[in-house]
């Protein structure tokens, strides 16, 4: 058995003959971890989390989730590891003919739940993260930070054993950025994986215990272990 939640074995990517991203890079996530990926813009953190929740297949190496090979995976049963992972997009991807109760609930919807089971938790959860005020609105209504927060609910409602999270705090202001931080350490004390990429240096100094850095560098990475 391994307590490893993903594994990346000598991967390669490329989206163009002319440029590596990664060159046989070698990475595990322990479950239960708490991961910061960082790196210049450019440098393939939103590549690597592509890579990690098998939205995007490498173009060589191999990617284990639960120590299974997702290269043995065929696509149209790719959507039940991605079921497991809770994604929140660096450009958010909200639906935008749903309202911001509907898009957080729609993980809820899509596993068969009752709408008066749920009800109340994506209420509650939507007025942790100060969107009281938008439950109804559609996206195109809402700000920047709004539909940030809302993609982060949408990626917790249903406590994914796995959360990738590109830039989570990319558009929120401090008090929301910390609330946000405090919302993913929390959930990691209860047991849940997190990976968040992030350029922002000052969103790693902040105080998450046994973080782990995955820095990216010359197509590259090595992780920093921190006490
Ligand atoms: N779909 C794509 N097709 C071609 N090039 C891409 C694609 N996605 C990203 N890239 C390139 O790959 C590099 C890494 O991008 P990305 O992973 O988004 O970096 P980061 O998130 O660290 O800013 C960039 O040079 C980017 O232009
Ligand atoms: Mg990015």
């Amino acid at each position: 058995m391994t307590n490893n939640i993903l594994a990346l074995e000598k991967v390669h990517h490329r989206y163009s003959i002319t440029r590596d991203i990664f060159n046989d890079i070698s990475l595990t996530i322990e479950e239960g971890g708490f991961y910061f990926i960082t790196g210049s813009s450019g440098a393939g953190k939103t590549t690597l989390l592509k890579l990690l929740s098998s939205t995007l297949r490498p173009t060589g190496g191999d990617v284990f989730f639960l120590g299974k090979n997702i290269n043995n995976i065929p696509q149209n049963k790719i959507y039940e590891i991605k079921r497991q992972i809770g994604y929140i997009f660096q450009d958010f991807r909200l639906l935008p003919h749903l309202t911001t109760y509907e898009n957080v609930a729609l993980p809820l919807r899509v596993q068969n739940k009752r709408e008066k089971n749920y009800k109340s938790d994506v209420i509650e959860l939507l007025s942790w993260v100060n969107l009281e005020h938008c439950v109804h609105g559609y996206p195109n209504t809402l700000s920047g930070g709004e539909q940030q927060r809302a993609a982060i609910a949408r990626a917790v409602i249903s406590s994914p054993k796995l959360i990738l999270a590109d830039e989570p705090t990319g558009n929120v202001d401090n008090f929301n950025s910390e609330k946000i931080m405090r919302l993913f350490s929390e959930m990691n004390k209860m047991g849940t994986t997190i990976v968040i990429a992030t350029h922002d240096q000052n969103l790693i100094s902040k105080s998450i215990v046994n973080r782990k850095i995955i820095e990216i560098y010359n197509n590259s990475i090595r992780t920093i272990e921190e006490l």
